[in-house]
C-alpha cells in the first residue's frame, strides 16, 4: 500500500508519463476518421452545459489586459481532456466522468478566523464582484504547460469580503467530499478531501485568482467547476478544484499531495527550473498541444509580480 501512494500516477517521471502522446495519437486517428471536434468530450456538450447555467449571461467577462502572454491559447479541446482531477480518477482522461460532479446548488462556506463566518451560494458570489478574463501559464509539477483563458475574480477580493482577523496568518480551501458522486473518492489510499493552502500575503496578491470560468463560458466540470483557485507561479498542485470551504486558520495547513508526500510536494511549491523535483527535472516543460519542449521561467514567468513575497525567506524550502 505505501509503495502506491507512494507512486501515485501523475507522478511518474515524465519519460515514462505517456498519456498525452497516448491520447494524442487517438485524436489523430479520430481526426482521420472524420471525428475531430467529437473526439473525448464533445465541444458541443460543453456550450450545452454552459447554456443551462444561470451565471452563464456573465460570459465573456471582460479582458483584463495587464494579464496577457507571450504563448498561444492551449485549444480547449485539448484543455478539456487532459486534466488532473483525482475525485474522479487516477488517469487524465476523467472529462467523462467529471460529469457526475453536480454544481447546483452549490455553497461556500467562508470560516474561522473572521469577523463573522458565512455561507454563500456560488450563484450569488459571482455577481458580488466583478468577473474578468485573464491568460495565465499554468504548469504542472509533471513538466506540461498550457495556456489557458481564465475567467473569475482576485481572491483578494474574497479576503477582504471575509474580513480576517490579524491572528489569520494562512488560508485553507478544502474541496466536496461525496464519494458517491466522485468515485475516486472511494479510493481510501488519498487523504480525502482535497486540502490546499496558502500564506494570507500570498492570497493578496494580485495574481491569486478564483476561477469561475474559462474559454469565455462557465468553468467545465473538469477544471474544477464552479470555483477553483489558479496560482499561477505554483505548481499546479495548488490549485484547488471544485471549492467548498475556505478557512482563515493560524496553522498551516498541510496539503493533500503534501499529506501524501511531503519530500515531494511541499507547501510553497513555486515553480523554479533549477530545484528539480526529487524524480525528474524541472529545467523544461512540455506545452500541450504542441509537444514543444521550452525553458521553464522562475516562478512560472511572474517573478516580477510574485518575488517581493519571498524576501528573506530561506530558498531551500521555497521550490518544492
Ligand atoms: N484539485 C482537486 N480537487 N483535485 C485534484 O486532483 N489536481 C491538481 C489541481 N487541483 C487536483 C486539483 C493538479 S495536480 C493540477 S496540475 C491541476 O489541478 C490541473 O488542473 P486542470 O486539470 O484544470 O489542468
Amino acid at each position: 500500500m505505501v509503495a502506491i501512494i507512494r507512486r501515485p500516477s501523475w507522478e511518474i517521471a515524465e519519460r515514462l508519463a505517456t498519456p498525452e502522446s497516448v491520447y494524442l495519437n487517438r485524436r489523430s486517428i479520430l481526426k482521420g476518421m472524420g471525428f475531430g471536434a467529437a473526439a473525448a468530450l464533445s465541444h458541443g456538450a460543453v456550450v450545452a452545459a454552459a447554456e443551462a447555467d444561470p451565471t452563464a449571461d456573465l460570459y465573456p467577462a471582460k479582458k483584463n489586459e495587464k494579464y496577457k502572454i507571450d504563448r498561444p491559447v492551449t485549444p480547449e479541446e485539448i484543455n478539456a481532456n487532459y486534466n488532473n482531477f483525482y475525485e474522479f480518477g487516477t488517469s487524465k482522461d476523467i472529462a467523462a466522468n467529471a460529469q457526475n460532479l453536480v454544481v447546483r446548488p452549490w455553497e461556500i462556506t467562508i470560516d474561522g478566523l473572521v469577523e463573522k463566518p458565512f455561507t454563500i451560494a456560488l450563484d450569488d458570489l459571482v455577481r458580488k464582484i466583478p468577473l474578468e478574463t485573464r491568460l495565465y501559464r499554468h504548469r504542472c509539477v509533471e513538466a506540461w504547460s498550457m495556456t489557458i483563458p481564465w475567467a473569475g475574480f482576485p481572491l483578494k477580493s474574497l479576503v477582504a469580503m471575509a474580513n480576517p482577523q490579524a491572528s489569520a496568518k494562512y488560508v485553507r480551501f478544502e474541496t466536496f467530499l461525496d464519494p458517491d458522486m466522485a468515485s475516486g473518492q472511494g479510493n481510501f489510499l488519498y487523504p480525502w478531501p482535497y486540502i490546499e493552502g496558502v500564506t494570507i500575503e500570498e492570497a493578496g496578491n494580485d495574481l491569486s485568482f478564483m476561477v469561475t470560468g474559462a474559454y469565455d463560458k462557465p468553468v467545465a466540470k473538469q477544471h474544477g467547476a464552479p470555483l477553483r483557485l489558479h496560482m499561477p507561479w505554483k505548481y499546479g498542485f495548488k490549485s484547488i478544484k471544485s471549492i467548498r470551504k475556505i478557512s482563515f486558520v493560524e496553522e498551516r495547513p498541510v496539503g493533500l499531495w503534501e499529506a501524501l508526500q511531503p519530500s515531494e510536494y511541499g507547501f510553497w511549491a513555486n515553480v523554479n527550473p533549477e530545484v528539480a523535483h526529487p524524480r525528474w527535472s524541472q529545467a523544461t516543460e512540455r506545452v500541450l498541444d504542441t509537444g514543444e519542449r521550452i525553458p521553464t521561467l522562475l516562478f512560472n514567468g511572474y517573478a516580477a509580480e510574485v518575488a517581493d513575497l519571498y524576501v528573506g525567506m530561506d530558498p531551500s524550502t521555497l521550490y518544492m
